[in-house]
Order: C-alpha cells, then structure tokens, then sequence
C-alpha cells in the first residue's frame, strides 16, 4: 500500500514538497447567478445514502475508502510508479477545458476549437509542465484512463480499492459493467464545464478540493447542449462566468446542488446529471479518479417518463434525423417543418 501523505493545508513555502507546488493563481470564489442546495455527505453504512443512491441523486460519501490506498498517490510516487506509457494532457488559454469528442471532430472539422489542443505525454514531462508553469502559460490537465500500462506499485493498490462495496452498489443499484476508470490530475483553478455524461459516475477525490455543482436531468433546455453531432455533444453551450441571458434566457431558472470534495471523499454523479467542477485552491494539483458504469437494463416503462429518459429519446431521434440526411444543415429546418404550426 502507498504511503498515507496527509494534505498540506497552509500554503507556506516550506510545507510544500517541491513535487506538488505549482505557481497556478489563486483563485478567488466565482460568482454564481443561481441558488444552490448543498448535497448530502453521508457514511456509506447510513441508509439515507443507499436511498439516494437509488433514487438517482447525488451524495457524497464520506468513508466508503474506495481508494483509501491511492491517497498516497502525489506527483513524486506516480512519476516513479506510473509507467513509461503515453498520457493525454489537455492544455488550455483558459481556465476551462471543455471536453469534445475526437472523433466527432474529424467529421466536423477543426474550427470550432479555439485555444484547447490535446497533447500525449509521458508523465515525467507533465510533471515539468507543472513544476515550470508561470503566469501567462496554457493552463494544463492530465486526463488518463488508467490501463493494463501501469506499474505494479499502482496496479497492487488500484487491486486494493474498496471493490466490495463499489461491486455492491453495481449490483444493488442493477447498473452495467464498469467502463473505465479515469484519471484526472489538474492544476488548482482547473474547470470542467457544465455538461452531463451516459454513465452512472463514481467520482473519487485523493487529493485537492473539488467543488462540484450538480443540476438535475429536468434542466435540459436551460442548459441548451450543442447538437448531438457537435464535438461538443453533452456539453452546455452557456459561460457559465458570463452568461447570456438574452442568448439563453432559460438559463436564469437553475438551481444548483454543490459540494467541495475532499481527499476520501466519493461523489455520486447521477448519469444525466449536469455538472460543473473546479480544482480549488488547496496548495497543490487536484487528483481524482472516476469510475463509470454503464446503465443497466430498462425494467418496465412508467409513464411519465422521467426526465433522463426524455433525454436519451431526444438523443436518439436527434441521431436519427442527422444521419438520415446525412447533412447537417438540413436538421433544424427539418425539425422545424415538423413542429411549427402543427405542435405549436
Ligand atoms: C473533472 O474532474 O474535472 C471532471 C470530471 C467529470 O466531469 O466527470
Ligand atoms: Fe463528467
């Protein structure tokens, strides 16, 4: 098992290990222009939290160890341990790093980037990319499924995660396999735009402070996704630091749950949740890994239809159109003749 490494809280000199210091600025807290809840924190043995759970609502759980033996896992022990392979490490003009879909991109075409590239990496690099980062730089993170590549180190305590509790919930919750486990190493001030993902999330903090802000399925013209043919499909089109209201007028009806996770923490992100996340200030990089589960089987429909489900079918019919005419341009005009002055 790793060495446990408790995380430095004061930001002085002197208790930083030179390994885990960035020069990243300190970032002030953001200004919000919607009401939040806070979401639950729970032991994992209290009830409440298997409710939620399977109610679909996010939770944090506070003592599941998922990855109690990854909490050693600073930058020091994983250039040693990590292995020799490639990483792919996004970098940034900005502090958000909106995630898009390469191979929607290469049918897309490469405009619609602007100031976000994707560079692979071995992780001794990425460290110096850290370690050298100045004011004015291109923002960085590292963002890595974790694969058979790794070392042994890893792999021993990556075998150590609490899978018994984890396997438990897979089964009682009846989700899918476990897809993939990410990695995600970013600087402090790092943020992930709003968007939702098809998978159930198990979202696991080792060290660093996340705050996380979640909105349910039911905000989906509020948030206004690209199309789904879009390399940005999932992702909300809104600036969330400057919205535009006029653009996106049903943006102003959000209401967020938020929380800061924190090194043992687990979050629960409900598959078709929204959600926003930012590595704060917290004296070194902001490390988690995700594990994501495919949805299970569809039991009985129950109507209504909930809002998640509303969403997967607007998905689909959307993926439909775009391929039947197989020309972009002709989606919203089509979609148009079906519905103006017939439904409206
Ligand atoms: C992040 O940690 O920055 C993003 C995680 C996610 O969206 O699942
Ligand atoms: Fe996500």
């Amino acid at each position: 098992m790793a060495e446990v490494k408790t995380s430095v809280k004061n930001c002085d000199a002197s208790a930083i290990d030179k390994t885990s210091s960035t020069a990243a600025p300190k970032r002030s807290d953001r200004k919000r222009f919607f009401t939040t809840e806070t979401i639950p924190r729970l032991s994992h043995e209290d009830p409440r939290a298997n409710e939620l759970i399977a109610q679909e609502k996010p939770v944090v759980l506070t003592d599941t160890g998922l990855v109690a033996t990854a909490l050693g896992w600073d930058l020091d022990f994983l250039r040693i341990n990590l292995g020799d392979g490639l990483f792919s490490v996004y970098l940034s003009d900005t502090d958000k790093f909106r995630y898009y879909d390469e191979k929607k991109r290469k049918d897309f075409g490469e405009d619609f980037l602007v100031g976000l590239e994707r560079r692979d990496m071995k992780f001794p690099e990425f460290v110096e990319l850290l370690q050298n980062w100045k004011e004015g730089d291109k923002r960085i993170y590292l963002q890595q499924a974790l694969t058979d590549g790794v070392g042994k180190r890893i792999v021993i305590d990556f075998l150590g995660f609490n899978w018994n509790w984890i396997n438990d919930q897979q089964k009682r919750n009846n989700w899918g396999q476990l897809t993939s486990n990410l990695l995600f190493i970013g600087q402090e001030g790092n943020i992930t735009p709003v968007h939702y993902d098809e998978q159930q999330n198990f979202f696991a903090q080792i060290s660093g402070k996340k705050k996380c802000t979640l909105f349910p399925p039911e905000n989906f013209e509020s948030f206004y996704p690209y199309p789904v043919h879009h390399p940005h499909d999932r992702q909300s089109q809104v600036d969330m630091d400057n919205p535009d209201f006029e653009k996106y007028p049903k943006l102003k009806q959000i209401k967020g749950y938020e929380t800061v996770v924190e090194a043992g923490d687990v979050l629960y992100i409900p598959m078709y949740w929204w959600h926003e996340i930012e590595s704060l200030d917290d004296c070194g990089v902001a490390t988690s890994i995700n594990f994501w589960y495919k949805a299970g089987p569809t039991g009985k429909i129950e109507y209504p239809l909930k809002a998640h489900q509303k969403v997967a079918m607007m998905r689909n019919i959307e993926k439909m159109i775009t391929e039947a005419l197989n020309n972009y341009d002709e989606v919203a005009p089509f979609m148009q003749s079906m519905v103006l002055g017939r439904y409206t």
